[in-house]
């Protein structure tokens, strides 16, 4: 790092004395933030262009949310679901007008909303489908990244975030990603769902081959199988559409939300489906003591309504062009590929030339923030409150390093 970061290696040692080393991250101790900007402890400023991944979609503090969630602190934060809350009904109402679905399940963090997806899928297969008790499959791709409780690693092909964590559950089904034909072999009888990311975001931003995800909905709705997307990075404008699937016109049969729903506030995700599919769960059988509070309730129903203005949409489809052309114009200049969509880039780095960990390191030192995985590919998923000329300048940057 630069030598006038003077209270951050001391801060940066601090952190990894009383941690578990289960992260690695840059050395970058921010203390605050705004817009699509964070400080750190030396009071240098760098642009965000990892937006918590994509957990900041609108920016930091976005002054909406902000005050709602401070109006909110005043008046009530937890209730529990064994009552009512007055910000309750608002928020699954919205989400669910916002998912095209007629019900929501609010829980916390993503993986939780992954979980909730899957018990309600093989609860449906029996319930509904008819599959044999404890017989209930589901299709998952090579190189997703649904979370990390048990279960989810259970089906990870990612070694680092697999191994050592078994004995793992069954029940689950991988297949090459993108990949129709093996997908359609692998359903059967058993399966009660197919459960994807529309793009692959820690995978390195890998967008299917056009059509493939509308043939993941015909063969669901041939097979009479769920078809489930898991937008928690892809969605909520980050693409340049609400969810990623809407590039296709594919509309799933449950969103698996989370991520920028909370709007960087507070932790909060989501299940939106149909009464016939969410609609067979019964009381006692899943729930949380946070899902669905009050404060994460009030913010995410404001995020709901940043949302139905269309703007981050908008801006996501129209800054991100922006974007995908002046990365691409580096491509055989130091980077071998560029992947996405809207204000999201999969961005390869000629391994040649470093790994993708040193050049988020150099990009950090000219004040830009990023995360590399796999390797030698970095994400960049600035907030959709970005502005262009900022978006241009981050773009130098890695011109500089490359
Ligand atoms: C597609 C996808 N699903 C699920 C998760 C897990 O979310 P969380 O970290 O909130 O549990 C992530 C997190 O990166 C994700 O990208």
């Amino acid at each position: 790092m630069v030598d006038d970061l003077v209270r951050t290696p001391a801060a940066v040692a601090d952190a990894e004395r009383w941690t578990a080393h289960n992260y690695h991250p840059l050395p970058v101790v921010i203390s605050s933030a705004e817009g699509a900007w964070v400080t750190d402890i030396d009071g240098k400023r760098y642009l965000d262009c990892l937006a918590g991944y994509s957990a900041l979609n609108f920016g930091h503090r976005h002054p909406a949310l902000i005050a709602a969630a401070h109006a909110q602190l005043d008046r009530l934060t937890l209730t529990s679901r064994a009552f009512v809350h007055d910000q309750f009904a608002t928020f699954c109402r919205e989400l669910a007008e916002l998912c095209g679905k007629d019900l929501v399940l609010p829980m916390n963090t993503g993986a939780e909303a992954v979980e909730t997806a899957i018990k309600v899928a093989r609860k449906w297969g029996y319930k509904v489908k008819g599959v044999p008790h404890d017989k209930a499959t589901i299709v998952v791709a090579e190189g997703n990244f649904h979370g990390r409780t048990t279960t989810i690693v259970s089906f990870s092909t990612d070694p680092d975030a697999r191994a050592d964590f078994g004995p793992y559950t069954p029940g689950f089904k991988v297949v090459p990603y993108g990949d129709l034909d093996a997908l359609t072999a692998a359903v059967d009888e058993t399966t009660v769902a197919v459960l994807l990311e529309p793009i692959q975001g820690e995978q390195g931003v890998i967008v299917p081959p056009e059509g493939y995800l509308p043939g993941v909905r015909a063969l669901c709705t041939e097979q009479n199988v769920l078809f489930v997307a898991d937008e928690i990075q892809s969605g909520l404008g980050r693409t340049g559409t609400t969810f990623a699937c809407d590039h296709e016109g594919v509309v799933p049969d449950m969103y698996v939300l989370g991520k920028a729903l909370g709007g960087g506030i507070v932790p909060v995700s989501a299940v939106a489906a149909d009464k016939e599919v969410l609609g067979v769960l019964r009381p006692g059988e899943h729930g949380s003591t946070f899902g669905g509070n009050p404060l994460a309730c009030t913010v995410a129903t404001e995020v709901v309504g940043l949302l139905k203005t269309g703007e981050y949409q908008r801006r996501s489809a129209e800054l991100g062009a922006r974007l995908h052309a002046d990365l691409g114009a580096l491509v055989g200049h130091g980077l071998l590929a560029v992947r996405g969509r809207g204000l999201w880039a999969g961005v390869d780095i000629d391994p040649a030339l470093m790994t993708g960990r040193t050049a988020c390191e150099r990009l950090a030192e000219r004040g830009v923030l990023a995360k590399d995985t796999h390797g030698s590919t970095i994400r960049l998923a600035p907030p959709l409150v970005v502005e262009e000329s900022e978006l241009g300048w981050a773009v130098e940057q890695l011109a500089a390093i490359l």
